[in-house]
């Protein structure tokens, strides 16, 4: 959360790190209207990370938050560990406590959760998925959820473990699936919810940490 002193003005980072606010950072890779949605709920944002050039960046340099775009390839040969150690470097550099994965299409190595300097973001990471959990895992959750032919799906928001879409669940909310739904539509539906229930998932979340 923004903190405020009693003049208004906004505590800096310094006085910040005196009373152990945590800096959060935020992963994305696309339209970025969750990382708005944190935004809008006026979360203090330490940085924001990208895998490649996206609308999600494009809205935090309007925001003035510290950004940084680790461009990945999409070749056989990407070499997901040293990426992975890359990611770790730069959330290490902005001393970041904890991460919101908002719509990150890459999947970590698991290096990210060893430890790295004076930090370990294990247990640290939060990750959305637009399913259910554990139903529809993988990059096209809305599609197969759809294909299925269930009536019902949803979004889950889970501490990321070093098993793709697994680790304990922090909130999940069921979606309707109507007839005529595409995937976009769907997903659009989903997101909804997600932007409604990220913010104050993150911000218990953040309470519960030392
Ligand atoms: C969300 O549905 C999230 O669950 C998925 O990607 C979407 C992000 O949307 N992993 P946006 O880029 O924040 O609009």
């Amino acid at each position: 959360m923004v903190r405020y002193d009693k003049s208004g003005v906004k505590v800096s980072h310094l006085e910040n790190r005196r009373f152990n606010v945590k800096r959060f950072a935020v992963l994305v890779s696309g339209t970025g209207t969750l990382l708005e949605a944190l935004k809008a709920a006026d979360l203090e944002i330490s940085l924001v990370l990208a895998d490649r050039q996206c609308r999600g960046l494009e809205i935090a340099t309007k925001a003035g938050i510290p950004t940084a775009l680790l461009a990945r390839t999409f070749k056989p040969d990407f070499d997901r560990e040293t990426y992975t150690s890359l990611v770790a470097m730069v959330l290490d550099g902005f001393e970041i406590d904890f991460v919101s994965m908002a719509g990150f299409m890459t999947i970590l190595h698991p290096v990210i959760f060893l430890p790295h300097n004076n930090r370990c973001y294990e247990g640290r990471i939060i990750n959305n998925h637009p399913s259910l959990l554990p139903l529809f895992k993988g990059e096209h959750a809305v599609r197969d959820a759809l294909s299925s032919g269930a009536k019902v799906t949803g979004c889950t928001i889970h501490i990321a473990t070093k098993e793709l879409d697994e680790g304990p669940i922090l909130a999940q909310e069921e979606v309707s699936v109507l007839p005529f739904d595409t995937e976009a539509i769907l997903h659009e539906r989903i997101k909804r919810v997600e932007r409604r229930l990220l913010p104050t998932t993150i911000r218990k979340f953040a309470e519960t940490l030392e």
